[in-house]
């Protein structure tokens, strides 16, 4: 008897588990990691890749699937054909022009917002009541414009946008401070990308305001300076990864699956996620990260967080700089 009880998310249910399907576009080092994140995670019963080289998505679907019996049970295939993403409950896209060491998010746009026009609208045909969450970059414009082109309602298109780099801050502060990552409630804001601001103001570390922290006798106070060097830090961060390694992968792979998991799972999570914004702080028509509400439906509502003025200076600043992204590109 399936459970009717609504403390039941619905994707857990009897009667709908075994049902989601996540489609993932793009089998680069970014969406081979998301799936197999995501299938480490079991946060889907099937997962699904699609990329236009086709031998590339039939090796990367081989290699996952020799580790099945390593993971929670997942239907895993792919193919070169798009429509192998039918009737997915998530599709993730994460196809684009990779960053080039030194070069900028933004400096992508053109490459992937076209790609996105030439993708969304397939996709849209085989995947009409998907959860569309796109991770290409520079992901802000490329969810604005993946909005636009589909046509479908702006809660169901969201970017993965700050959350990397709000994980990637509350790591800097934990190991500053000394605790568990899991104590630090951080967000970063706006773009994913060189304008992004820290909500140090509403940020708490074990209950208690950042700000107020009071550091163990081993650990170097949270000052300005600090705070800072930490904030610098997160904004850099892929830069310096990218010119390592060429491409930043784990990080993002993870924090795409559990924004994946919120949604499929019906969490009612609140994420940095990047979506439509409608008077966010008088900020509108465009897609930028705030504390938002990821479940079902997507992204169902934006926090009324708390801001300094000096982080509404950013987050309008950040604005701006998506605006006239957009404006260029015709959207
Ligand atoms: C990064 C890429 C995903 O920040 O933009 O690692």
């Amino acid at each position: 008897e399936a459970s009717s009880s609504p403390l039941t998310p619905a994707a857990a249910r009897p009667e709908t588990r075994g049902t989601t399907k996540l489609a993932i576009v793009g089998a680069g080092a970014v969406g081979a990691t998301l799936a197999y994140a995501a299938l480490a995670r079991g946060a889907a019963r099937s997962v699904v890749l699609t990329d236009i080289n086709r031998s590339k998505v039939e090796a990367e679907v081989l290699d996952l699937r020799h580790g099945s019996m390593f993971i929670p049970q997942a239907e895993i295939d792919g193919s070169d054909d798009l429509e192998i993403c039918r009737g997915a409950d998530v599709v993730a896209v994460t196809a684009g022009a990779k960053q080039q060491p030194g070069q900028s998010r933004l400096d992508l746009a053109e490459a992937t917002v076209s790609l996105t026009r030439t993708l969304l609208p397939r996709l849209v045909e085989v995947a009409p009541d998907a959860v569309f969450l796109m991770v290409t970059n520079p992901v802000d414009v490329v969810t604005y414009a993946a909005q636009q082109i589909s046509g479908l309602p702006h809660e169901r298109v969201l970017g993965s946008g700050t959350v990397l780099d709000s994980s990637r801050l509350r790591d800097a502060v934990a190991r500053h401070c000394g605790v568990a990552v899991g104590n630090v409630h951080a967000n970063i804001a706006g773009e994913h990308g060189d304008t992004e601001i820290v909500l140090w103001s509403s940020a708490t570390i074990a209950g208690v305001p950042l700000l107020d922290w009071r550091p163990f006798s081993d650990h170097e106070p949270l000052d300005a300076a600090a705070r800072q060097r930490i904030a610098e830090d997160v904004v850099s961060s892929a830069y310096r990864v990218i010119a390592g390694k060429g491409a930043t992968n784990y990080a993002v792979g993870l924090a795409a699956t559990r924004i994946i998991e919120a949604i499929l799972n019906d969490e009612h999570r609140v994420m940095s996620v990047s979506s439509r914004l409608d008077d966010f702080y008088g900020i509108s028509d465009v897609c930028l990260s705030v504390p938002s509400l990821v479940d079902r439906r997507g992204v169902a509502e934006t926090i009324d967080t708390p801001l300094s003025d000096d982080e509404v200076a950013g987050l309008r600043a950040s604005a701006r700089s998506m605006r006239e992204v957009q404006a260029r590109l015709g959207l």
